[in-house]
């Protein structure tokens, strides 16, 4: 049996299979609007992992597994051996013997490696430490919606250098964005990605110098889930970065906002912004079941 394809970081996928991926996202949404029955996964089950909490992730994969004649199981720690110190590789083995494809939101992203290395079936990165790499399909596939190509555009990301923000660092490089990171030096993005991706990248300390004539402004939570605890003390450092309409004009006129979510109005983004006219945040957030189910397509077909 060959390798099975796996999704952990965005440079699993070269910028055609990137770019396919949108395409199809944007044809499966159009598909589903038009009320067509797909039923390329009838029999297929994807099991899920979740380490941390999640709205988004979970209902995505459980709706596109179901929308594509699947199923999905969620299996949480809590309530599966896991929790009890069952190795993640036994895990991996027992789960390839049983369905065709798993995603792990994990806190570190070693675990998803681990996991993938004994693997025979599709792993895919629903979250880790490191990396977000199926909100960046989403993320893509709603700038591309929207402004068309993103090839040649400028992106800002303001805030913690965090695993969104490592993720827009790969996916510059990889769709041929330029980046520009504003943030504090406390909690800057991963330094080898950085390096790796320096053509694509600025990073700077200064917001308003990264928001200059950007052609979208992303951000997210100050403290990523595990890290809540630094919070109160990232906070001050953080304040200057929140995206304010102040900061929003400085960018193109058509320059939208975008944000993972779940958000913190008043926190890394003012409500005005979040609830306001730039703002793409719900498109955004419903194209994660689009793009992945055009994802889902991809790596088990
Ligand atoms: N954006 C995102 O991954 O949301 P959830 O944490 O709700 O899955
Ligand atoms: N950076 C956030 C993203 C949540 C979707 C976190 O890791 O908690």
């Amino acid at each position: 049996m060959s390798n099975p394809r796996h999704f952990i970081t965005e440079n699993d996928l070269t910028r055609e299979q990137f770019n396919a991926l949108i395409s199809n996202g944007i044809e499966l949404k159009a598909s589903r609007k038009r009320g067509e029955i797909r039923d390329t996964l009838r029999n297929r089950t994807l099991a899920m992992i979740f380490e941390k909490a999640s709205t988004r992730t979970r209902t995505s994969f459980e709706a596109g597994m179901v929308q594509l004649g699947g199923h999905a199981i969620n299996l949480s720690p809590a309530d599966s051996q896991l929790g009890r110190g069952e190795p993640i590789a036994d895990t991996s083995r027992v789960l390839s013997e049983m369905v065709d494809a798993a995603m792990l939101r994990t806190h570190k992203h070693s675990t998803i490696e681990q996991f993938a290395e004994v693997s025979k079936i599709p792993v895919i990165n629903g979250l880790s430490d490191l990396l977000h790499p199926c909100q960046l399909l989403a993320d893509m596939q709603t700038f591309v919606e929207l402004r068309g190509s993103i090839e040649g555009a400028c992106v800002t990301w303001l805030g913690a250098g965090n695993n969104m923000c490592n993720s827009y660092i790969n996916t510059a490089r990889l769709l041929g964005f330029t980046l520009k990171i504003a943030c504090p030096p406390e909690v800057n993005p991963d330094a080898a990605l950085l390096k790796e991706c320096a053509d694509h990248v600025e990073l700077t300390h200064d917001a308003r110098e990264a928001c200059a004539n950007s052609d979208a402004i992303v951000t997210d939570v100050w403290a990523s889930m595990g890290q809540e605890n630094d919070s109160q003390s990232l906070a001050d450092a953080l304040a200057p970065y929140q995206v304010t309409e102040d900061l929003m004009q400085l960018a193109s006129k058509d320059a939208i906002f975008m944000h993972c979510l779940p958000a913190h109005r008043g926190e890394e983004v003012t409500a005005a912004v979040l609830d306001g006219p730039q703002s793409v945040v719900w498109q955004e957030a419903g194209n994660r079941l689009h793009a992945q189910k055009a994802l889902l397509e991809m790596l088990m077909l």
